[in-house]
């Protein structure tokens, strides 16, 4: 009772989904036995936060009201979530691909607009071009659009930049936007996003510009917490992914992949082998091939907001994925290309629509799963005592409503690290 006078806030008569000794991970489908199972329920709860954590869960039964000091509660009634977690986005950028859109859809193929150098170059063109604040001006309101349906940490990467002053500039803005706004932002390097058109003749020289002078300077100017590379066709090798990796592992950088997401190059292992902490699409992941991400505690983060734009019919390996004990994360993967769509709840339908998540799963997705695929504490994306006081109370019946009702407006209260902030 005395975590509760003590209390800088506390919320009354929650029903709590803390994701915490919850069965979403692996075995789920054939483990779930009942509609309220899972998502670590606990209802008629008391939860109280002090320095900008939770300090206190208790049920109601063993709270004496009379005791708490009134203006210390700031909520009744409701459900209470942890903070959403959007593990893959890339969220600043200049420009529009409007009209590449329109050329898809008049029969010209993603990879085909790549090579003729539009796709990820027409954004890299406009980049470049844009001030450090144009940036943050275009990525303010996508970043609101995010925190409105209740996202409390983001991951945000480079990519368009593919010179080392512009990937820093890109960087710079990104954690930029997590000091303006109550969000938790991750950066991550993309230098090996695409090749730089300055290099079109030998990729291997732009490979030692990210290695030799890209990873250095985010790694000193601590603008990078993870590297990440596009390992595909229209992207870098295997091999010359792994010489990234080796170089972020020599500056203490965390390692993500764009892998399998047009084809099978076997990156997904290759980033695990390297101690990836996510690997990330894996619409052609191998299903008989899964052992390297097995034993690396490597999270798949699937994105069915690419794979839905880019009509995309083959389907990430989900039960293998399931079956082997993988954590699965879900983000938005926002960017103008192949996903220019800023809603997780969005993203958690369409997991469970295109994907055959379940809804318990995609909120696991975008919790302590996304938490993992960004190597956060144990703690995050749980409702634990000791856990950052990151969470959402909504007006909803049931956690699994989250995934399954897009668009009614069902946000109460944010909460960033203790503080009620931005709906
Ligand atoms: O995650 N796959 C590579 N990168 C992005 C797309 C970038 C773009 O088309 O601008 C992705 O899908
Ligand atoms: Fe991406």
């Amino acid at each position: 009772m005395n975590d509760f006078r003590d209390a800088d806030k506390i919320w009354l008569d929650l029903d709590l989904a803390t994701m915490s000794n919850s069965t979403a991970s692996s075995n789920l489908a054939t483990s779930f036995v009942g509609y309220s199972q899972g998502y670590g329920v606990r209802q008629g709860m008391a939860l109280a936060v002090k320095n900008g954590r939770i300090s206190a869960i208790a049920p109601m039964v063993d709270i004496d009201e009379a005791l708490l000091p009134t203006a210390n509660i700031a909520g009744r009634g409701g459900w209470m979530t942890p903070g959403l977690i959007d593990c893959h986005t890339h969220l600043v950028f200049a420009g529009s691909r409007a009209q590449e859109f329109e050329q898809r859809l008049q029969g010209v193929p993603y990879e085909q607009i790549a090579r003729d150098g539009g796709g990820i170059l027409s954004t890299v063109r406009a980049t470049r071009e844009a001030s450090e604040q144009q940036l943050f001006d275009l990525a303010a309101p996508r970043l609101r659009a995010l925190m409105s349906e209740g996202v409390t940490t983001l991951e945000i990467k480079s990519g368009y930049g593919l010179t080392l002053k512009d990937e820093l500039k890109m960087l710079r803005v990104a954690r930029q936007l997590g000091e303006a706004f109550p969000i938790q932002v991750r950066t991550t390097l993309l230098g090996a996003h695409a090749l730089a058109p300055e290099f079109a003749t030998n990729s291997d020289a732009y490979i030692d510009l990210v290695c030799e002078q890209m990873i250095p300077a985010a790694a000193e100017q601590k603008l990078a917490d993870a590297v990440d590379v596009f390992c595909e066709g229209i992207g870098f090798s295997p091999a010359q992914c792994g010489r990234v990796f080796k170089a972020a592992k020599n500056y203490d950088l965390a390692i993500k992949g764009h892998t399998e997401q047009l084809s099978d190059l076997k990156g997904s292992q290759l980033a695990a082998s390297y101690g990836a902490l996510s690997v990330d699409h894996l619409e052609y992941l191998d299903a008989n091939a899964l052992q390297p991400i097995v034993e690396n505690g490597t999270v798949a983060v699937l994105l069915p907001g690419a794979f839905y734009f880019l009509h995309e019919t083959k389907l990430p390996p989900i039960q293998a994925l399931r079956d082997a004990g993988i954590p699965m994360a879900v983000a938005t993967d926002f960017n103008p290309g192949t996903s220019p769509l800023a809603s997780l709840r969005l993203m958690m339908n369409m997991a469970c629509t295109l994907f055959r998540l379940t809804p318990e799963e995609a909120l696991a997705g975008v919790t302590f799963h996304a938490a993992k695929a960004l190597g956060l504490s144990d703690d995050s994306g749980r409702l634990v005592v000791g856990a950052p006081a990151d969470m959402l109370l909504w007006d909803i019946k049931h956690p699994s409503e989250l995934a399954y009702q897009i668009g009614v407006p069902a946000l109460r209260q944010r909460i960033y690290q203790g503080e009620t902030s931005y709906v």
